[in-house]
C-alpha cells in the first residue's frame, strides 16, 4: 500500500511517541503503575478543558454522548437540540432512545447556530442543552461560548457539547463557557488511536449526577467516578490506549494550549486561502467554519466518490467526502492534531495537481 497520509476527520495520524507507549509490554489495570497513568491522563484532560472531574470509557465517542444522556437525563425529560449535521441527529437519536422530549432547533447543514435563536428556545422546564461544537459532517464550528453566556445559571440546566472534533484544536472551558459535559474521542486532534471517549464535567454536572441513577450499566457516569475515587475504572480499561493518550497529552502540554489553538487557526486560514486560489468554493462562511477542518463544495462534474479514491490510490492521500444529504456534493480536509503545515502543503499541491491547476 502507498504510504498513508491521513487527513480523515478522525482518525488522524498518529506521532511516532504515542504509538510506541501503545505498544509497550501490557501491565495488569488494577496496579499502583496503572492507577498512576490514569491520574495523569485524567489530570491533562482537566486541565486541557478547565473542568472539575473527567471519566474515561473504552468506546468510540459515541459512547461519552450516550453516557451522558442515560446518566444525567431521565424519561420524559425537555431537552433542547441543534440539529445542524449528522452528529446533531445522533444527539437527536440519543435522546430518542432514552425517552426524553427532544425540542429540536434545525439549521441548515453548513451552517453554525445563532445563541440567541437557543437562548429564545431554552424554557424553564428545559434540562439540557445539546449540540456538538465542530459538527464535522458539515464545518461548521457552533458558537459554543456565545451560546454558554446566555444559558441561565440553574443548576438543573445542563449543556452538554459534543467536542469530538473541538477539543484539542478550539479552546473550550467548561469554567469559562458554562459547560456541564464535554465529550471528546482519542482519535481526532488528540492523536491517538480510536477507542477512547472521554466526558468532562462541571461542579453542576457532578451535583446533578449524585441526584439520579443511571440508566445504563455499562456507560454510567456514576459508576465510572465511583471507581475513579479510587484511582480505578469500573471497567478493565483500554491499557494500550490510555497509555497512548498519555503521550499525545504529554505533547499537547508541551507545546502549550495556546500555541496548538493558534496553529489550528493557522493550517485553517491556509487551507481556506489555498482553495480559493484553485478556483473553489467553500461550503462554510468564514466566521462560522471549524479550524480542524475546511470543507469544499465539490466543482460541478466532480464524481466526488472516484476522485477521492484515486487520490487514495495514485498518491496515499485519505481526504474525507460528505455523508447523509451531503454526499457527492462536498469533500472534507482535516488538519487537526498532529498535521504539520509542511503535511497540509504536500496534501494541498496534490490535491491541485490531480484538479489540473484547481479548474476541471
Ligand atoms: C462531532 C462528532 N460527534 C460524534 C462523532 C462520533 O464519534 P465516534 O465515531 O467516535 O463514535 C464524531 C465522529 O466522527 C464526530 O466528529
Amino acid at each position: 500500500m502507498t504510504d498513508v497520509r491521513l487527513f480523515t476527520p478522525g482518525p488522524t495520524p498518529v506521532p511516532p511517541e504515542v504509538r510506541e507507549a501503545e505498544g509497550r509490554p501490557m501491565i495488569h489495570h488494577r496496579s499502583e503503575e496503572f492507577s498512576a497513568i490514569l491520574r495523569a491522563v485524567r489530570g491533562d484532560l482537566v486541565a486541557l478543558c478547565e473542568a472539575e472531574e473527567t471519566v474515561i470509557l473504552a468506546s468510540s465517542g459515541t459512547g461519552g454522548m450516550e453516557a451522558v444522556v442515560a446518566s444525567a437525563f431521565g424519561p420524559g425529560e425537555r431537552v433542547l437540540v441543534v440539529e445542524g449535521g449528522k452528529f446533531g441527529e445522533r444527539w437527536v437519536e440519543l435522546a430518542d432512545q432514552y425517552g426524553l422530549a427532544a425540542d429540536v432547533l434545525r439549521v441548515p447543514w453548513g451552517r453554525a447556530v445563532a445563541p440567541e435563536a437557543v437562548a429564545e428556545r431554552v424554557t424553564p422546564s428545559t434540562r439540557g442543552v445539546f449540540l456538538q461544537a465542530c459538527e464535522s459532517s458539515t464545518g461548521a464550528y457552533h458558537p459554543i461560548d456565545r451560546i454558554g453566556a446566555l444559558l441561565p445559571e440553574r443548576d438543573d440546566l445542563l449543556y452538554a457539547v459534543d467536542a469530538i472534533t473541538a477539543v484539542g484544536v478550539h479552546d473550550l472551558s467548561l469554567a469559562r463557557h458554562r459547560i456541564d459535559f464535554l465529550i471528546g474521542a482519542s482519535q481526532k486532534a488528540l492523536m491517538s488511536p480510536p477507542g477512547l471517549a472521554f466526558v468532562a464535567l462541571s461542579g453542576r454536572a457532578l451535583r446533578q449526577l449524585k441526584k439520579v441513577a443511571s440508566r445504563s450499566y455499562y456507560l454510567s457516569l456514576q459508576r465510572e467516578l465511583s471507581a475513579s475515587a479510587k484511582g480505578q475504572t469500573a471497567f478493565t480499561p483500554a491499557v494500550s490506549l490510555v497509555r497512548a493518550l498519555e503521550a499525545a497529552l504529554r505533547r499537547i502540554s508541551a507545546e502549550g494550549k495556546g500555541a496548538v489553538f493558534a496553529r489550528h487557526r493557522a493550517l485553517k486560514s491556509r487551507a481556506r486561502a489555498a482553495f480559493r486560489e484553485m478556483g473553489l468554493s467553500l461550503f462554510n462562511r468564514d466566521d462560522e467554519a471549524a479550524d480542524g477542518l475546511t470543507v469544499v463544495t465539490a466543482p460541478p462534474g466532480l464524481d466526488v466518490k472516484g476522485w477521492l479514491r484515486s487520490l487514495k490510490e495514485r498518491h496515499g492521500l485519505w481526504l474525507a467526502g460528505g455523508q447523509g444529504e451531503l454526499e457527492g456534493k462536498i469533500f472534507r480536509v482535516a488538519h487537526m492534531g498532529a498535521v504539520t503545515a509542511d503535511d497540509l502543503e504536500g496534501a494541498l499541491s496534490t490535491i491541485r495537481e490531480s484538479l489540473g491547476g484547481g479548474r476541471p
